[in-house]
Order: structure tokens, then sequence, then C-alpha cells
């Protein structure tokens, strides 16, 4: 049984902090799943299931997925959340289609969303200890007592950081650690980013970014009308990215704020159904999951390495090879991680050292990767970009008339996950 994927769309991604910064990531879910569903034609009532992705949790509402589903679909439908770092929807989409091939659901919608304006901020440790043990206290007097060894810096609020747990490195720790390790200029990183944005810039100008968009109407008065990806700098130059300091390194580094993905908020959604069900519904499938992989590396080790790893694997598993592949999408954390990844999947020796492979994996020609930007132009809200990518291929292969696509995610944790699609 195979899994088509019938319709999809997604919010703008905005930089957190701005147009969305009121909306929490279930109001943007919200407007995904309704609008993504009807796009296919169907109605709520077909849906057998929803599966969700986010990766910054809303701690008084952790199964973002039934919050969702609540909100925009009948409340018989059940709803999951998969929480896989930056493959969330990659996964959702995954899970879809592993329930459709066991015969378990006939129409399940996948995606994801994040909001990085509403991260949920904590006490410390201490603070949290004494809040406890004051919660049990029978009186006054015992519930105050914790507070006895209350210090000042205890009250100092603990905010998430985009860091590994296990490491303790963050993203663009790591992304400066592979573009050294990799010898990843920082001309070439600009000229991805300018890349990027240059690309963008023309999938909006030409239609075919807005039509993958559904607006969102922002509260509290619904004044403003939320349209467009606010990150895309049409006028970016290789000037301005040039004159950008390093962050993450600021003595040694290449990677600056204009070659990093920006911190995003936004949501995706795609409607995957049975192969039959979509021809007995009449409805013209997109495209088609051929395959998947997701691979795990040392988090110590190259940290948004994975696609490189999983990629072959993928298209093993579909009986392909790279030259196959008429339109790729790789989420683009960095500059620095793309050209790593494209690097690695064009070495033999990578290939011999890694993988266990005679020869090189190979990559598509640089010309049909990312045809409308990526990740660092358009954003990434964690969560969202997994669905958003395969939206993006899935409407460009048609366009172009391709039969194999790939996309290819890294991910939190060394995570890489590769999926591959067919149009027909
Ligand atoms: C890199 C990062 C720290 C930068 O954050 P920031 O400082 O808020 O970034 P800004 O967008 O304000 O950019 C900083 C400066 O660069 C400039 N800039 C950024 N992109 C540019 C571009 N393409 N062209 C020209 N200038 C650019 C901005 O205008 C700004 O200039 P200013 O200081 O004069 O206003 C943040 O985006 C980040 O943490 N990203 C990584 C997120 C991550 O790890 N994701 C996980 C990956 S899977």
């Amino acid at each position: 049984m195979k899994t088509a994927i019938v319709a999809g769309c997604r919010t703008p991604f905005v930089r957190s902090g701005t147009v969305f910064r009121d909306l929490t990531a279930i109001d943007l879910g919200k407007v995904a799943v309704r609008e993504a569903v009807a796009r296919s034609g169907l109605r709520g009532d077909d849906v057998d299931q929803l599966v969700y992705g986010t990766v910054v949790h809303d701690t008084q509402a952790p199964n973002i997925a039934r919050e969702v589903g609540l909100a925009v679909l009948p409340k018989t439908v059940p709803a999951f959340t998969v929480s896989r770092a930056c493959n969330s929807s990659n996964q959702a989409i995954a899970d879809a289609a592993m329930q459709i091939e066991l015969g378990l659901a006939d129409v399940v919608v996948a995606g994801g969303a994040d909001s990085l304006s509403h991260v949920p901020i904590t006490v410390s440790e201490r603070l949290a200890k004494m809040l406890v043990e004051a919660s049990k206290g029978r009186t006054l007097g015992a519930r105050l007592a914790p507070f006895r060894k209350l210090r000042p810096k205890d009250l100092i609020p603990v905010t998430p950081a985009i860091a590994e747990h296990s490491t303790g490195e963050t993203m663009g720790q790591a992304a400066e650690r592979m573009a050294k390790e990799n010898g990843i200029a920082r001309a070439d990183q600009d000229a991805w980013a300018l890349r990027s944005h240059q690309l963008a810039a023309a999938g909006i100008a030409d239609g075919r970014i807005p039509s993958e968009i559904a607006p969102v109407y922002v509260p509290p008065d619904f004044g403003t009308v939320a349209e467009t990806d606010n990150n895309v700098r049409p006028d970016s130059s290789l000037e301005a990215l040039a004159a950008l300091r390093p962050v993450f390194d600021r003595k040694f580094g290449t990677v600056t704020a204009g070659s990093s993905s920006p911190l995003t908020d936004g949501a995706s959604a795609v409607v995957a159904m049975s192969e039959e069900r979509a021809r007995a519904e009449g409805i013209e499938p997109l495209g088609f999951v051929r395959s998947w992989a997701v691979t795990a590396l040392d988090p110590a080790g190259q940290l948004l390495q994975g696609p490189a790893y999983a990629a072959p694997i993928a298209l093993d598993r579909a009986g392909l090879s790279m030259k196959d592949i008429g339109l790729m999408e790789m989420h683009e954390a960095f500059g620095a991680q793309v050209l790593s990844n494209l690097q690695a999947l064009s070495s033999r020796d990578f290939a011999q050292r890694e993988l266990g492979r005679a020869e090189a994996v190979g990559h598509p020609d640089p010309e049909v990767i990312n045809v409308m930007g990526g990740s660092i132009a358009i954003g990434h809200p964690f969560g969202a970009t997994g669905a958003r990518l395969t939206l993006t291929l899935l409407n460009e292969m048609a366009r172009r008339d391709v039969q194999f696509g790939l996309v290819t995610v890294c991910a939190a944790g060394g995570m890489g996950f590769a999926m591959v699609m067919e149009r027909r």
C-alpha cells in the first residue's frame, strides 16, 4: 500500500518575537492543519489520525497534536505528538506512512509547529525543590520554612538553550566546529546564504512560495493578516554578509547570523492518504512516499552531518541511486552544515571510511537543490520545517515533471533524516 501526499500548507515563517509573538505553537498548528485539510477537499471526519511534531514543548499542553486536533478536527480523531528535534515533522510524515502502509489508517494529517517566541522559562533547580517541599507543608510555617535557604541567584529564571543536553555544545558551535574540520570557507558559507535569500525572494515574487502559505489573522484585533515570510532579504549581498562578525567563535569563527537559520515561529501540515483511498475519492496525489531512513551519530562528533548518512540508506531502500534524484530539499541549519553534508556526499573517502561503500554517494547538481531557497532565508520553526520541505519538493517536482526527489534534515542529537518521494 503506497502513501500519497495529497495536500499541504504552512503558515508564514516569521522571526520569533515579531508578528506571531502572541501566538503559541498550538495556535499556529491549528491554522496549518485546518487549511491543509481544506485544501485536500476532505472533511474533518475523513481523518483517521493526526500526527504532529514539536520541539519546544508547552509544559501546560505537552501533547500538541491533541490540542491542535481538538480545536480543528472532530473530537473523535486520535492524535499523537512526535519529537525528533528538527526531524519532528519528517517523523510525523513517516509515522503517517507507517500507519497507512500497515492498514491502520487511510487518511492521516501530519506536520509540526514551534514558537520560539514562547519558550518555557523555568525556575532554578534549588528553587524548584523548595517549591515542591513548600507545597507539602501542612502549616504556614512549614510552607515558608524551605525558603529560608533561598539565595538571590536561585531566583534567576532558566531559559532553554539550543544546546546538546549531552555535550553542552550549541548548534552554532557545532556548525563552527564542522566548518573548521571540513575546511568550509567563510566565503562559501556566505555565498550559500546569499543564494538562499535570492532563490526564496524569487519564489515569493513568482508566487510559488505564497501558494504554499495559509494566511494567519493575528489576534487580538485580527487587523493584521500575516501572509508572507519575514526573514527573506532580497537586498542581501556578499559584501553585507562578509561584513558580519562571527557569532559562535568571535575570534576565529566563520559562522555569522547571515549564514545561520534564524529563530522562527511557524507551523506546517500535509494530508497523507492511502493510494487506494485517494483514487476512490478522485483525489490526484501530489506524490508518494517511496522510502525513508533515520540515522544517529555521536553528538560529540559532526553533530549536523546526519543527512550524509541517512540519504544513502533511504536511496538503497528506494532501490535508487543519487543520479535518479531530480530535485532535492536539504534543510539549511547553517551554510557550514549544508556544505559539509554536500562535501561528505561527494567524497569517496567519506563513503569508504564512514559508510563502508566503495564509491561516493554523490549529490544532485546544486542547481536542483533548494530551488526556492532554504531555512537560512525562509526560517526554521524546528518542528515545522520537515513538512515545509516535503511540500515544496512535491510541488516543484510537479512543475518540473521530476519523478524522484529527496528531502534531508539534520537534527539535534546527531540525527539525520532522509525521505525519497516519487510522483507516480
Ligand atoms: C545566529 C543567531 C544567534 C543570530 O541572531 P541575531 O543576532 O538575532 O541575528 P540578527 O538577525 O539580528 O542578525 C544580526 C545582524 O546581522 C545582519 N544580517 C543577518 N543576516 C543578514 C544578511 N543575509 N545580509 C545582511 N545582513 C544580515 C542583521 O541585519 C543584523 O545586523 P544589525 O546588528 O546591524 O541589526 C540566531 O539566529 C541563532 O541562534 N540561529 C541559530 C539557530 C539554531 O541553532 N538553530 C538550530 C539549527 S537546526
